[in-house]
């Protein structure tokens, strides 16, 4: 018997228990991988997946912060130390992922360098820093994915959601909307090359949302004027997004591949 099976035959009381209660368990008996789930909207994502019933690997480069995330979830939760810039770390989190749930069904590309940006333009931004920087903002998602697709073709299919960004459609957004636009174009091609293994590629672009990462990028004096700017007149909280991403993750988004989703408080107008 697989360990996927094994996981399906013990997981049925469960998901019975769950029906009853009325809980939504569009995941039950998936497995999950989340890049960059030590915090901020990762770590939402991960406690969303998981409170839906998903097996869910926290994969991140922080160990202090992917292993609290994983110990809090407990029972069905792995941390894999990962460095999503590098292919043979992302290997070896889908190897591991595998191993101990037996298949991969969704990835969230949610990895990313954000709260420690440094501040520079595309004239005068370190050659070394961009690279380390296009690594693991543009190319950890085409990694992470890379490594995951076989798994997900061999268990019948599955979804991808990479975290995009506003910044994809703000002309003075530098390095940081070069690689988010980038990642916008990764979504539409990567949803062309793997639809014929029954795998979805949709991406989500979040708004100015609260996390630590953002109060370190965002000064305090600029929080009120973009908040303003927003048609919703607050900023974006973690939890704004995990409806829309397991949206897409799920079957319930089973004819939408290609997608970038606003989820901005009405802060873009693209017409
Ligand atoms: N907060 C916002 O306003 C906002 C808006 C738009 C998009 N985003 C995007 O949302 C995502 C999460 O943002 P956040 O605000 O939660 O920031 P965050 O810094 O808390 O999240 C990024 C996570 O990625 C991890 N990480 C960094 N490099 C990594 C690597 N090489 N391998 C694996 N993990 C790595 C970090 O340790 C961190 O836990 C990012 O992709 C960010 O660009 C955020």
């Amino acid at each position: 018997m697989t360990t996927r099976a094994i996981w399906t035959m013990l997981r049925v009381e469960e998901m019975i228990d769950g029906r009853k209660k009325g809980v939504d368990v569009r995941f039950e008996s998936k497995t999950a991988i989340v890049t960059g789930a030590g915090g901020g909207i990762g770590e939402a994502y991960a406690r969303a997946l998981h409170g839906e019933g998903a097996n869910v690997v926290v994969a991140e480069l922080d160990e202090e912060k992917g292993r609290r995330v994983a110990d809090d979830l407990g029972d069905r939760a792995m941390f894999v130390h990962t460095d999503v810039g590098d292919p043979e770390s992302t290997d070896a989190m889908a190897a591991a992922t595998v191993d101990q749930f037996g298949g991969i069904d969704h990835l969230v590309n949610n990895a990313a360098i954000f709260g420690d940006m440094e501040l520079a333009g595309l004239t005068n931004v370190d050659y070394d820093y961009l690279d380390r920087f296009m690594k693991v903002n543009l190319l950890g998602a085409l990694h992470a994915s890379r490594s995951s697709m076989g798994a997900m073709r061999d268990g019948g299919g599955g979804s991808i959601v990479n975290q995009s960004s506003t910044a994809a459609w703000m002309g003075i957004s530098g390095f940081y909307g070069l690689a988010k636009a980038s990642l916008n174009f990764l979504t539409t091609s990567l949803a062309h090359e793997l639809a014929h293994f029954n795998i979805r590629v949709n991406a989500i672009a979040p708004g100015p949302t609260d996390t630590a990462a953002l109060n370190k990028q965002v000064p305090a004096e600029f929080k009120e004027p973009l908040v303003q700017s927003l048609a919703i007149k607050r900023l974006g909280t973690p939890d704004d997004h995990c409806g829309p991403v397991l949206f897409l993750l799920s079957d319930e988004a089973k004819w939408i591949t290609g997608h970038v989703l606003a989820v901005d408080g009405g802060q873009i107008t693209r017409i």
